[in-house]
């Protein structure tokens, strides 16, 4: 139980990959803080936590919005008294080929998926720095390396993030803080179900493992991120791609 008595907010745990961490997290002994913008999941999510004996709540937020994070965080800490482990997993796709995609949906996209990450960073970071200790773990993309026709708006996100993950680590290292960010390809998630046969197709085409990921196997990979395993690990982007992009 190498994370026990820590707290851990996950932003967008009510479902998904971020569900799956809540609960790779709460079995390594860790107490959660399930946010998302969608409060009934969250809560209906938390609850089945706390079914199992986990110590977990909900907090609505969204990401995008600083004012909204700011106030949150303090919520979080009220109710529970610390952050030790923050995960960036909130986002959202709004694809579309460039000449056709909406100045909102290029907006929408960059606003919760990056600047929604700084505004966590942000407000976890001055009760991890009094702490003198804390893990972030930022939850970017495979297309934020390789790029994606038809995802421009998210691959220069998931970029944006890699970028905020590298300064993050600088930053924040003189403070025990740790800061890093992983990488996953094709995960079968609600988000993926949207793919088209064809796109689906395409991904297995490349992966060398031959198959899609699962929200566990990056799970497991955030587990040892937030752990005291990668205590010298900092500034890193680890791939969860089935070897997709080497
Ligand atoms: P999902 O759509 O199943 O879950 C995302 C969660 O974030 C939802 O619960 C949603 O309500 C929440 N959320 C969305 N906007 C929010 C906001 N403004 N504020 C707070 N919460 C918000 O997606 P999935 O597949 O679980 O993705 C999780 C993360 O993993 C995302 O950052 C995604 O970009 C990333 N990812 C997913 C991959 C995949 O193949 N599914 C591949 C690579 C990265």
């Amino acid at each position: 139980m190498e994370l026990a008595k820590q707290v851990a907010l996950v932003t967008g745990g009510a479902r998904g990959i971020g569900k799956a961490i809540c609960k790779e997290l709460a079995a390594a002994g860790a107490r959660l803080a399930v946010v998302d913008i969608m409060k009934d999941v969250a809560e209906q999510t938390a609850t089945e936590f706390l079914q199992q004996g986990v110590d977990a709540k909900a907090f609505a937020a969204n990401v995008a919005d600083g004012a909204d994070v700011e106030r949150m965080v303090d919520e979080v800490l009220a109710a529970m008294g610390q952050v030790d482990i923050l995960v960036n997993n909130a986002g959202i796709t709004r694809d579309n080929l460039i000449v056709r995609m909406k100045d909102s949906d290029w907006d929408a996209v960059i606003a919760v998926n990056l600047k929604g990450t700084f505004n966590c960073t942000k407000a976890v970071a001055r009760p991890m720095m009094k702490a003198r200790r804390g893990k972030i773990v930022n939850i970017a993309s495979i297309v934020g390396v390789m790029g994606n026709a038809g995802q421009a708006n998210y691959s220069a996100s998931k970029a944006g993030v890699i970028g905020l993950t590298k300064s993050a680590a600088k930053e924040l290292a003189s403070r025990n803080i740790l800061v890093n960010a992983v990488a996953p390809g094709y995960i079968q998630t609600e988000m993926t179900e949207k793919l088209s046969d064809q796109a689906r197709q395409n991904f297995l085409s490349v992966i060398p493992l031959a198959r899609p990921g699962t929200p566990e196997d990056v799970a497991r990979v955030v587990r040892f991120l937030a752990g005291p395993a990668s205590d010298y690990v900092t500034g890193q982007v680890i791939h969860i791609d089935g070897g997709m992009v080497m």
